[in-house]
């Protein structure tokens, strides 16, 4: 995937397994943001607009355990084209940053390394549920899918229903992301402390020079 940044906005998502602690760096970041003065929206996914929760809705909580692998595959990117056209693109244009809790690798992480689909195929299906847009960073918060697996004690969804072997397969596809999107891609050790995995994630940022 090429950098197509013709945007003003920066574009930060965060991956990893269910349960690494994404949400909590999100939400500690956006914090970080918005003290900082810098104009910043969050977005999740599946999700974030009016139709795309409704697709949440049918993937993760609607107990229809018989959706194909290709179904979710392209209902999960149906979610993300019509986030990115409606919520995404329009606000990074104004030069808002846009702070993503899963994006587009999370179909490659899950649909591709969990339920085996054809790895370039949905590399091009994502091109085309994003509008060619790619982040400026990504930090896969990586953690040992046990470990994870602890700290979700409530209700599972469907998918992490699905057991510990996915998250497995899951947690090194993102590996192998993470070294094909070398640039992109920021590994940040999900075993260190909520204030460690912060700051690590603000020097990062501050090193790419997207936080000041
Ligand atoms: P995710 O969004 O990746 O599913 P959450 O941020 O919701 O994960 O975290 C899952 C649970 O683990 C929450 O109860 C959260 O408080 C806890 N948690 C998050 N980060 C850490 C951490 N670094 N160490 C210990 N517990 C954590
Ligand atoms: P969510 O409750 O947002 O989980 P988490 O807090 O762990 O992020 O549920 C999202 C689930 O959907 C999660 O199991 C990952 C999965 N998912 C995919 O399988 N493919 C995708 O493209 C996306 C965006 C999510």
């Amino acid at each position: 995937m090429t950098q197509t940044s013709t945007s003003k906005g920066n574009f930060i998502t965060f991956e990893g397994i269910d349960g690494c602690g994404k949400s909590t760096q999100v939400n500690m970041l956006m914090n970080a943001m918005n003290l900082g003065n810098k104009k910043t929206i969050l977005v999740r996914e599946p999700g974030g607009t009016a139709i795309s929760e409704e697709i949440r809705e049918i993937l993760l909580h609607r107990h229809l355990t018989d959706i194909c692998d290709r179904t979710e595959a392209l209902l999960m990117t149906g979610s993300r084209s019509q986030l990115t056209y409606e919520v995404i693109l329009p606000n990074l244009k104004k030069g808002i940053n846009v702070i993503a809790d899963r994006y587009y690798d999370s179909t490659l992480a899950y649909q591709g390394g969990g339920r085996k689909i054809n790895l370039d195929w949905l590399i091009e299906l994502n091109q085309f549920a994003s509008y060619d847009l790619v982040p400026n960073v990504t930090f896969l918060i990586d953690i040992l899918p046990e470990e994870a697996s602890k700290r979700k004690s409530q209700e599972k969804d469907r998918i992490e229903r699905a057991g510990i072997d996915l998250q497995v397969r899951v947690r090194n596809a993102y590996l192998d992301l993470s070294s094909r999107f070398q640039g992109r891609f920021v590994i940040i050790d999900g075993h260190d402390t909520i204030e460690n995995i912060h700051g690590n994630i603000l020097a990062e940022l501050r090193r790419r020079e997207l936080f000041s």
